[in-house]
């Protein structure tokens, strides 16, 4: 088990792009749905795990404002894995004191998938522990467009000049408003891009791709990308 006694440095926010559950469930010949059956029990287990670890914030990729574009079977059987995660992340999270919250356009959702957020979202706000963003119909460029739609109606209202818009500002309209930047940036999978995941705060994320696909990803995998976490020299910009 990694934590602060193993001499590594832990990252503050870690993001997890989990890819790779569709291509696990054609290898073994099993439909897609069943890849993310599988990558739903991981996101469990490997949320607890990393929880342990120290890491203050985890946000995990778990839907894309994108990826309504696939077949509506797989979509169904997505949604349908939401609603009894959520379910159970009422009670399961409790003892490893685990603060869900989920980021993303939730009008996208049906009533009792927005219920059910609402729920887990209401249930876990007072613990202690590490929050646990689940990023669902979340797309950067979308949150990016909310954020700029909201400056720009206190610019008509006459609440900001247009001339002392900050940083502070486009990042107080982001979903992660408050929370520092990701310090690490996990893909499963091998593919290497961002897929429209943290787009804006991501410019100084240090990014680890590995070829293990998702449901395969364990506590050991993501030792692997701490320990190439500490190899790197991060500079932001300097020197
Ligand atoms: C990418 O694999 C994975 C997804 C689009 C879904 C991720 C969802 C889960 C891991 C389910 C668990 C989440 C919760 C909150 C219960 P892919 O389908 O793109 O795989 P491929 O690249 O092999 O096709």
């Amino acid at each position: 088990m990694l934590d602060k006694t193993s001499g590594l440095v832990i990252p503050e926010h870690v993001g997890i792009i989990m890819d790779g559950n569709g291509r696990w469930a054609k290898k073994r010949g099993l439909p897609r749905s069943i890849g993310h059956k599988f990558g739903a029990q991981n996101f469990r287990k490997v949320t607890r795990y990393i929880s342990k670890t120290g890491v203050k914030v985890l946000t995990l990729y778990a839907f894309s404002t994108e990826n309504w574009k696939r077949p509506m079977e797989e979509v169904s059987a997505l949604m349908a894995l939401f609603k009894q995660y959520l379910v159970d992340l009422l009670t399961d999270f409790r003892d490893d004191e685990i603060k869900v919250v989920i980021i993303g356009d939730k009008s996208g959702f049906d009533k009792k998938l927005r219920d059910l957020i609402e729920e887990s979202e209401y249930v876990s706000k007072d613990r202690q522990g590490m929050l646990l963003n689940v990023a669902m119909n979340y797309g950067s460029r979308d949150e990016i467009l909310k954020s700029v739609q909201a400056i720009a109606r206190d610019v008509r209202d006459n609440k900001l000049d247009p001339d002392n818009i900050s940083f502070a500002d486009i990042e107080s309209h982001l979903y992660t408003a408050g929370l520092p930047d990701p310090d690490l940036i996990i893909r499963t999978g091998g593919e290497l891009r961002l897929s429209n995941f943290l787009l804006y705060q991501s410019a100084y994320s240090e990014f680890y791709s590995t070829d293990t696909l998702w449901p395969d990803f364990d506590d050991k995998a993501f030792d692997q990308a701490i320990i190439e976490y500490n190899r790197r020299n991060r500079r932001f910009g300097g020197v």
